[in-house]
């Protein structure tokens, strides 16, 4: 809320629904004229935010899709204020929806349960070079290709359609030795992003932020892990500098334009001890900030 400062009569976006706790925040505080668009991939949220912000009536309007298609119905430079809060929703961690492995479910881990690819297809699917690829690039799982071909040979006696047959898999070939964190945690991490392609709909839809903003309007982006946080800081450093830089940037061939951007929080807000406390998800949770110029 500091961030975007928001305020009466001012516009805003929330590309992250989910409950409806930050668009509520947005709401109560430009009350009692400002508006909110609001949209989550998950048909589920969107229907628990429509009913966390019935007292908002007629100051929002909240619709099923991703964020990358913000610019689809926002208006261009209409917008003071954008959070994305990205990952996923306590909701969606029940078992139910196949994203835990700390719990037995289907191993499905779509964000929109519309959508057809689950992770049980990827899985049972994708040739063991493609699986080994998937956990290294989006988990930077070390044991990446013990884990692939573990499971191309158990899909051979059954299909893998649990999470928890495959978090007990991942634990039998890269067992926890010393380490904190269950085995599967980044296996299961690649796959979320994989199925839900993530970083495809990250990188749009910081775009489509950017196009609705209106000069001086912010956009806040909660990121979890070292992927997002990554994509979050080159697409700022990118649209903060005064030229297009070719890759690799060669200085001599740098087309200049002017900056569309100037980061207002680069290094990122915190959680602090209370907000842990309350909260241990967040504890990974880095918050960045930039203004449209
Ligand atoms: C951490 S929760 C957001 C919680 C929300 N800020 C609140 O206050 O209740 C993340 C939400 O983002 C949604 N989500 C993730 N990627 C998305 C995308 N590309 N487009 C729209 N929603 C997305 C998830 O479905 C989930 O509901």
């Amino acid at each position: 809320m500091e961030a975007l400062r928001p305020r009466a009569g001012g516009r805003y976006a929330d590309g992250t629904a989910g409950g409806g706790g930050h668009a509520a925040a947005l709401l109560r505080a430009s009350a009692p004229s400002g508006k909110l668009f609001g949209c989550d991939r998950d048909g589920a949220a969107v229907r628990a935010a429509r009913e966390r912000l019935g007292e908002f009536e007629g100051r929002f309007e909240i619709r099923q899709g991703s964020f990358a298609e913000l610019g689809q119905w926002i208006e261009a430079g209409s917008c003071d204020g954008v959070v994305l809060d990205l990952g996923l929703s306590s909701a969606q961690l029940e078992p139910e929806r196949g994203f835990s492995f700390q719990s037995d479910g289907p191993l499905d881990m779509r964000m929109d349960p519309e959508q057809e690819l689950t992770a049980a297809a990827l899985l049972n699917q994708a040739g063991a070079e493609e699986l080994a690829k998937i956990f290294w690039e989006y988990g930077g799982e070390a044991n990446s290709r013990r884990i692939a071909r573990a499971i191309e040979r158990e899909r051979q006696i059954r299909p893998l359609g649990r999470t928890r047959q495959l978090a007990e898999l991942i634990e039998k070939v890269s067992p926890r030795g010393g380490r904190k964190a269950h085995p599967a945690t980044k296996a299961f991490q690649a796959l979320r992003i994989v199925v839900n392609d993530e970083m495809g709909h990250l990188q749009r839809g910081l775009e489509a932020a950017v196009k609705i903003l209106s000069p001086g309007g912010r956009l806040a982006v909660i990121s979890f892990h070292g992927l997002e946080h990554r994509l979050v800081k080159e697409f700022g450093d990118r649209l903060s500098r005064d030229y297009e830089a070719g890759e690799p940037d060669v200085p001599e061939l740098r087309r200049p334009r002017p900056a569309l951007l100037r980061w207002v929080r680069r290094k990122p807000i915190l959680p602090g001890p209370a907000e842990l406390s309350g909260n241990p998800r967040s504890r990974s949770a880095q918050c960045r900030v930039m203004e449209k110029l």
